[in-house]
């Protein structure tokens, strides 16, 4: 309840008062002394691209959304402390692999070719794609996108289907570096269409509800299921994680989690 509420408070605010401070370049948990005698409680830098709502986004400045909630459970759970580093999507995966994050959450997509580069944790969340499109247009499934212009967040699996789809070199596909800069394109007109996770797309359809914006499922989406990733080889943190997922999702906090911001659909 209340306790709960005040460390979550209290973690995110220490986490963006950390990467406010520009430790950009400083090696994630580095450990250092902050004397009284024992050794300094490691605290494990967690990277997200706050910018996909309502996952991970910034609400007046405070870092906020379902995976922030989920990563401050597990680590509560755990009992291991995180800091918060709102790094993007690209250079998410580029601190990991920098050593300047430890762990990675932002709806990521548990995928084959990402395993061979990063550990992923149990799932946590089930998704899929879906295609937003005004309410009018006569398109109802992917193939109807053809030779129209459709947004996405590079680098994500909206991009894969589109790709699969229309082929690598598709000129109607334009990639964002994040996903409010496709919204935005498209609620302007510039592209004709955006493909995304669903729960991204049923919150900009809910948001946008003036403009009346409509939602579609191709059946060639395949499910998606995110976990939190960790550095490869880095199992001791991977096991932590997935102790503490496996704890929330035993003691209904996950389910209260998904409520918090899902339970009205
Ligand atoms: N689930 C998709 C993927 O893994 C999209 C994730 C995008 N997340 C974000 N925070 N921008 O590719």
């Amino acid at each position: 309840g209340n306790k709960w509420l005040m460390s979550l408070v209290l973690t995110v605010g220490v986490g963006l008062l950390v990467s406010a401070c520009g430790t950009g370049d400083k090696p994630a948990a580095s450990g250092g002394s902050s004397g009284g005698g024992g050794a300094a409680e490691k605290v494990y830098v967690v990277g997200t691209d706050a910018a996909y709502p309502p996952f991970q986004m910034m609400e007046a400045d405070k870092i906020s959304g379902h995976d922030i909630d989920v990563m401050n459970a597990i680590a509560e759970a755990a009992g291991f402390k995180i800091e918060w580093k709102n790094t993007g999507w690209d250079p998410l995966f580029d601190g990991l692999d920098r050593g300047t994050v430890d762990i990675g959450i932002s709806s990521i997509t548990i995928r084959e070719d990402r395993k061979q580069k990063y550990d992923f944790s149990e799932p946590y969340f089930e998704a899929n794609q879906l295609i937003l499109v005004p309410e009018n247009s006569p398109v109802t499934k992917l193939a109807d996108l053809k030779g129209k212009k459709i947004g996405v967040q590079a680098a994500t699996t909206g991009e894969l289907v589109v790709q699969k789809a229309f082929g690598n070199t598709y000129e109607g596909l334009k990639g964002y570096d994040d996903m409010p800069s496709a919204i935005d394109d498209f609620y302007n007109g510039r592209v004709d269409a955006v493909v995304g996770d669903d729960g991204m797309i049923k919150y900009y359809v809910k948001k946008f509800k003036d403009k009346k914006f409509k939602m579609i499922k191709d059946d060639s989406f395949e499910k998606e299921y995110y976990g939190i990733i960790v550095k490869k080889g880095n199992t001791e943190l991977l096991n932590k994680i997935n102790a503490g997922l496996k704890t929330i999702k035993e003691n209904g906090k996950l389910q209260e989690i998904y409520n918090r911001y899902f339970g009205n659909e």
